[in-house]
């Protein structure tokens, strides 16, 4: 049997419902704060994650699905590559193909692990700094390769905004971290998520992480050689990112290590103030975490994540955070920054588990035919009924009337509709009404508004 790839699974009915009904609320949710669909590309190319996401983060180094994407050259595109194009995109031909003499483009390629820098991308490839401040949602599949566990695949699915654009357009400003932070608080109350603590810190700008990078080697220095190597390659390369270890014995030496809240200069402490003034203004708890840094490099000043009580190891439900420096990073002439969230929809699936029957859309009506030549007159009748706005069940006659009536319940149906010969060539309609039994017939013309129960 051929089976889902590990880290991958089919979403089914009933669960699928569950999914609708959160990406219809999300989608109601970012209407009323105006935000707007935005859909990239699943794959984009190598160097956008690893220049935006950063090359020492597990993401990059460990996690990406990459791979080579070569496409055989006409000797007319060789000879037109060769001349025209520069030199990074040179035909380049892999060794044992020499032989054969043919040409091949190469280009290295990658699921996406995360949207945010597609996005940024997006901004930047189609000039979107002239729409002043961009506010962008997406929905869809990300890809890393984690070991699997409850609540963490590798395939899997987030729900996320950004909030970008040119400085002109007041995207730095702490109202804005105020406002996507007050709209998640609200989208999980609106899908019955409770239970949710927002833990929130600021990971200061460029400078500020200047002299914090500076005390964290100094700090490293005594201890590193009894650190993991990840963690002795961390500390030369990207000292941050020593956070993201997992190996028990490290974590005593990273609990003791200086905390970049204790180096934010005064443009970023100010900042931060001002976002936890207008969190308090608007009434959304949050608890301060000196220790939060997040697993990606492009974060700049807030940083933010939402846990849930009912998950178990992975209960991160979401994360986010500004990133002021990442349009340029990614070759923006102009600064844009930005601030945004990834919700994990599969873990917020998860929380909301038990759900599924309360949200799924039962068919108003089963057409049960009685009789021969009925499943004609039914098929008709059913898209009658359909056209009406009502959503219909069709049974086949080949079935026994108590089969039918069966599958109707089953089927979670409010009414069964009996359609059968009458009297002198007319059609008789008996309206069944499954919680109560009640059996009544009703005349051809009334039966969408007496199932639509006016
Ligand atoms: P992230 O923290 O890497 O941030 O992911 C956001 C959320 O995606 C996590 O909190 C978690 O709920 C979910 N998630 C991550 N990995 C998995 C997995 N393997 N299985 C299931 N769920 C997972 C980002 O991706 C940033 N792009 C967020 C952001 C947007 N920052 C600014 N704008």
């Amino acid at each position: 049997m051929i089976k889902a790839v590990r880290g991958t699974r089919d979403l089914l009915p009933p669960e699928t419902a569950l999914w609708n009904f959160v990406e219809s609320a999300v989608r109601d949710v970012f209407r009323a704060y105006n935000f707007q669909e935005i859909r990239t590309p699943i794959f984009e190319s190598t160097e956008l994650f690893a220049r935006g996401v950063g090359e020492e983060t597990d993401i990059v180094s460990k996690e990406m699905y990459t791979w080579e994407d070569r496409t055989r050259l006409t000797n007319q595109q060789v000879a037109i590559v060769a001349r025209d194009l520069p030199q990074p995109v040179q035909p380049s031909i892999p060794d044992n193909m020499v032989k054969s003499r043919e040409h091949y483009y190469s280009q290295s390629l990658t699921l996406r692990p995360e949207n945010t820098a597609g996005v940024v991308r997006a901004y930047i490839e189609h000039n979107l700094w002239q729409r002043g401040l961009n506010k962008l949602y997406y929905i869809g599949p990300q890809f890393r390769r984690e070991r699997p566990q409850k609540g963490r695949y590798r395939q899997f699915y987030q729900v996320g905004a950004e909030v970008i654009g040119p400085t002109s357009s007041g995207s730095q400003r702490p109202l804005r971290d105020a406002e996507v932070l007050e709209m998640l608080d609200t989208l999980l109350r609106r899908l019955g998520i409770g239970d949710f603590t927002l833990h929130l810190n600021s990971v200061g700008d460029p400078q500020d992480r200047a002299a914090y990078n500076e005390a964290l080697r100094k700090a490293l220095q005594p201890v590193i050689a009894s650190m993991c190597t990840d963690c002795q390659r961390r500390a030369v390369t990207n000292p941050l990112r020593v956070f993201d270890c997992k190996v028990p014995d490290d974590q005593p030496i990273i609990q003791s290590l200086p905390v970049i809240s204790d180096y934010l200069g005064s443009e970023s402490k100010e900042h931060f103030d001002n976002v936890q003034t207008f969190l308090r203004k608007a009434k959304v708890p949050f608890e301060l975490d000196r220790r939060l840094v997040r697993g990606l490099d492009y974060y700049t000043r807030t940083a933010f994540e939402f846990t849930h009580g009912g998950l178990g190891a992975q209960n991160a439900i979401l994360g986010g955070g500004r990133y002021d420096g990442l349009a340029e990073l990614l070759g923006s002439k102009e600064a844009a920054p930005g601030i945004g969230f990834a919700m994990g929809e599969d873990r917020l699936i998860l929380a909301l588990q038990g759900r599924a029957a309360e949200v799924q859309a039962a068919p108003d009506v089963y057409i049960a035919p009685v009789g021969a030549g009925m499943n004609r007159a039914a098929l008709a009748l059913a898209k009658e009924l359909r056209g009406q706005k009502l959503a219909v069940e069709l049974g086949d006659r080949s079935y026994k009337l108590g089969k039918l009536l069966e599958r109707a319940s089953k089927a979670g149906a409010r009414y069964a509709l009996i359609v059968r010969e009458g009297g002198s060539d007319a059609l008789e309609y008996v309206l069944k009404n499954l919680a109560t039994g009640e059996q009544v017939p009703v005349p051809r013309g009334e039966l969408a508004r007496r199932i639509q129960g006016e």
